[in-house]
């Protein structure tokens, strides 16, 4: 049996005969001859089947039928999978289409042997797809996906994710997971919550971050952490919304907010030189912002700075520091979701410290409207890509905030105890930031929201129209859970 060869490699065997597996892709039926585009994760190439086949019995293909090749070229249609037999040959100068990928050779078929086949697509799935209804392109997504912009899209995402990995464990980071049947953080969203059976009546949350636990690998000890975290929020979808995400999720020990901001200013300088070097930062050290300047200058904490908005390659990154620590609570923001009575929520996060120069006023709870969090966002044309803090390491500090936010003892107690307890049991100084990780590929790709970015979205209902979830489960799980449905 001959070994397959991956289409971008074909142009290496001119002469030699090959086998190639993959899609029709295109199929051009002219009479006499049949004209193919091949298709595999590796790209496209023409073959043709020509007249009368020059060699009659293909060997090496299990279920060769090359005695009756015409008629298969005639039969198999245009998502079929194949394995196909031919000839690498080199096209004429005259037939050479010089920007192509394979252009200057053609495959001569002398066998197809169909592996499956495959019935009419509900869409083209050679084309942009934007022309195509998007819950459609959901419905089938394993299909959405063969399209070229989608593979290019989640090819390059695993590029990404890997330069990240790599980055990071050359910078002395540890890639540690963390749980997700865990229990509720107020990271300001609702939580999607999972039942217990053993303990009914009791639920797991789904993490909104994994900011907790990054903490306690830093009072574990670790000093580095990093993870690419699934992330849940039960929000309304927006085009850079999904109730599940993604997180590049990083937290360091020892470190002031300088330090977090470097390596993942250098991560970003890197990743865009490395793997997307057409595209030009406009500004490099970043600039900042503190964010009274991006409200009086842009009206916004997310300003778009470029300088030219029509360059699809022009990242503008930028900083935002400085933010308020605390704003007045209203009903359904952050401060909602703790059921706090002070009248006060944080702005991001609650387990951010404040500025070291405020630290006196948190601990004085003085001042409350005028301190300045140690936390920083990072901003590219106009999205919020990331964020993060230096947090509170002292028990007093992380109290305090609570206290500000009008929670009782109690409850300080039991949502937060394990964190006071660890933080009074030699937790260092530390902080951290994560990136959205889906919002950043969009940008990187030139997409127009997440779920181009994502493999398997869900629409802005927050379903998933290829699942058909959420769905209803059977009476007999409610009842081993203790549930049971309002009418
Ligand atoms: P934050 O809540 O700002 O910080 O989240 C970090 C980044 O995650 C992205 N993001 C989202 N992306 C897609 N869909 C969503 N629903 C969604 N929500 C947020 C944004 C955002 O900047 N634990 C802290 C980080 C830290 O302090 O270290 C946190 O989660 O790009």
């Amino acid at each position: 049996m001959q070994t397959r060869i991956y289409i971008k490699d074909l142009s290496q065997h001119i002469g030699e005969e090959v086998i190639i597996k993959g899609w029709i892709d295109v199929r051009r039926d002219q009479g006499k001859m049949i004209f193919f585009d091949f298709r595999d994760v590796t790209g496209k190439v023409q073959g043709v089947v020509l007249p009368k086949p020059k060699t009659p019995v293909a060997e090496g293909i299990p279920g060769s039928q090359s005695a009756n090749l015409h008629d298969v070229g005639s039969k198999v249609r245009t998502e079929w999978v194949v394995a196909v037999k031919g000839k690498v040959n080199k096209r004429p100068d005259r037939a050479v289409q010089k920007d192509k990928q394979n252009g200057d050779i053609e495959l001569e078929v002398l066998d197809i042997v169909v592996l499956n086949e495959a019935e009419t697509p509900p869409f083209d799935v050679g084309s942009e797809g934007k022309e195509i209804g998007e819950d459609v392109r959901l419905k089938y997504r394993y299909l959405d996906l063969r399209r070229p912009r989608m593979q290019k899209n989640i090819i390059n995402r695993h590029k990404t994710l890997q330069y990240i990995r790599d980055f990071y464990s050359k910078e002395g980071f540890f890639e540690v997971e963390t749980p997700n049947m865990t229990k509720s953080t107020p990271e300001g969203s609702r939580d999607y919550i999972v039942p217990s059976r053993l303990d009914q009546g009791k639920f797991y949350a789904l993490p909104q971050s994994p900011q907790q636990y990054k903490q306690l690998i830093m009072s574990g000890g670790f000093e580095k952490y990093f993870q690419i975290a699934r992330c849940f929020r039960d929000e309304d979808s927006r085009g850079d919304r999904q109730p599940e995400f993604t997180q590049v999720d990083i937290e360091m020990s020892f470190v002031v907010q300088e330090d977090v901001m470097a390596v993942n200013e250098k991560l970003l300088i890197g990743l865009v030189q490395t793997l997307y070097p057409e595209k030009k930062i406009q500004q490099i050290p970043f600039p900042r912002l503190s964010y009274d300047e991006a409200m009086k200058k842009y009206g916004n904490d997310k300003p778009d700075i470029r300088t030219d908005k029509n360059d699809p390659n022009l990242l503008a990154f930028c900083w935002v520091i400085d933010f308020p620590f605390f704003e007045k609570a209203e009903k359904g923001g952050n401060g909602d979701t703790g059921g706090g009575t002070g009248g006060w929520t944080f702005t991001h996060n609650p387990f951010s410290a404040p500025k070291p120069e405020y630290m006196p006023d948190l601990l004085a709870k003085n001042n409350i409207g005028g301190i300045v969090a140690a936390q920083y966002d990072i901003v590219l044309n106009g999205y919020e890509i990331g964020g993060g803090g230096i947090r509170n390491h002292t028990p007093e500090g992380l109290k305090k905030v609570f206290e500000i936010m009008g929670y009782a003892p109690e409850r300080i107690e039991k949502n937060f105890g394990h964190m006071l307890k660890a933080l009074a049991s030699g937790t260092p100084p530390h902080g951290g930031l994560a990136f959205g990780f889906d919002r950043l590929m969009m940008l990187l790709q030139n997409e127009p929201n997440i779920r181009e970015v994502i493999p398997f979205a869900k629409n802005g209902e927050g379903k998933d129209l290829m699942m058909d979830s959420p769905s209803e489960v059977s009476l007999e799980q409610l009842r081993e859970l203790g549930i049971r449905l309002a009418k």
